[in-house]
């Protein structure tokens, strides 16, 4: 907002400093020269793009399928605990395919087989989450929940406890849970 104001008034001050005739453009809507969109026609923001279809999970997986493959990983003990408060919760898993589009796509890809842009040059590479045979850290809503949350040691994967609730977390192992096959 401020850097707006500052640049609207650099534009009037500009105009008025070369007695320009033109009227000004509120907001600079309409680009001259290169490009032809006007902010009006330009893509929605990321958020309300394309509405992601969602499902119950095709492939049953007990919660704690292979959880103890994460073992030695951060936040096993206290994850061991806990139980997915939205299982079987369609709402909730729609809005953990618009978090997943926020703030997972950009690694594990928009359709999860792990070719996002910002993995590319990682190693190891993201998982790709549609492989159930893939899946080092366990497949269930245990061993997504603690890997979302908790990361994965020694890996581009950080955890996301400073960014998401533990609800959102579990909303996106919902979602994450209809990738899989
Ligand atoms: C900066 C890139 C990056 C982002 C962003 C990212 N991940 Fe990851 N993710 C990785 C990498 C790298 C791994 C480790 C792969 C490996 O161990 O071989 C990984 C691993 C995982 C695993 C563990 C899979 C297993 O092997 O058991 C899960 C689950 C996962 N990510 C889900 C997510 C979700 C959900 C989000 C969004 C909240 C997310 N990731 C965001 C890069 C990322």
């Amino acid at each position: 907002m401020r850097i707006n104001k500052v640049l609207v008034a650099a534009g009037l001050a500009a105009l008025v400093a070369y007695g320009c005739s033109n009227t000004p453009d509120e907001n600079a809507g309409t680009t001259t020269g290169g490009g032809t969109t006007a902010p009006s026609t330009a893509a929605p923001a990321p958020t309300t793009a394309a509405p992601v279809a969602v499902s119950t999970p095709t492939v049953a997986a007990a919660p704690d399928l292979e959880y103890d493959n994460a073992k030695a990983q951060s936040g096993y003990a206290d994850v061991k605990k806990l139980k997915n408060p939205f299982a079987g919760d369609l709402e909730a898993t729609k809005k953990g395919a618009e978090l997943y589009q926020t703030n997972c796509a950009s690694c594990h890809g928009a359709t999860g087989v792990g070719d996002g842009p910002a993995g590319m040059a990682l190693t190891p590479k993201p998982r790709n989450l549609t492989v159930m045979a893939e899946y080092k850290l366990g497949k269930g809503d245990l061993g997504l929940f603690r890997s979302i949350k908790y990361g994965s040691d020694g890996t581009g994967m950080t955890g996301w406890a400073d960014r998401m609730k533990d609800d959102e977390s579990w909303q996106v192992v919902n979602y994450v849970r209809t990738l899989q096959k």
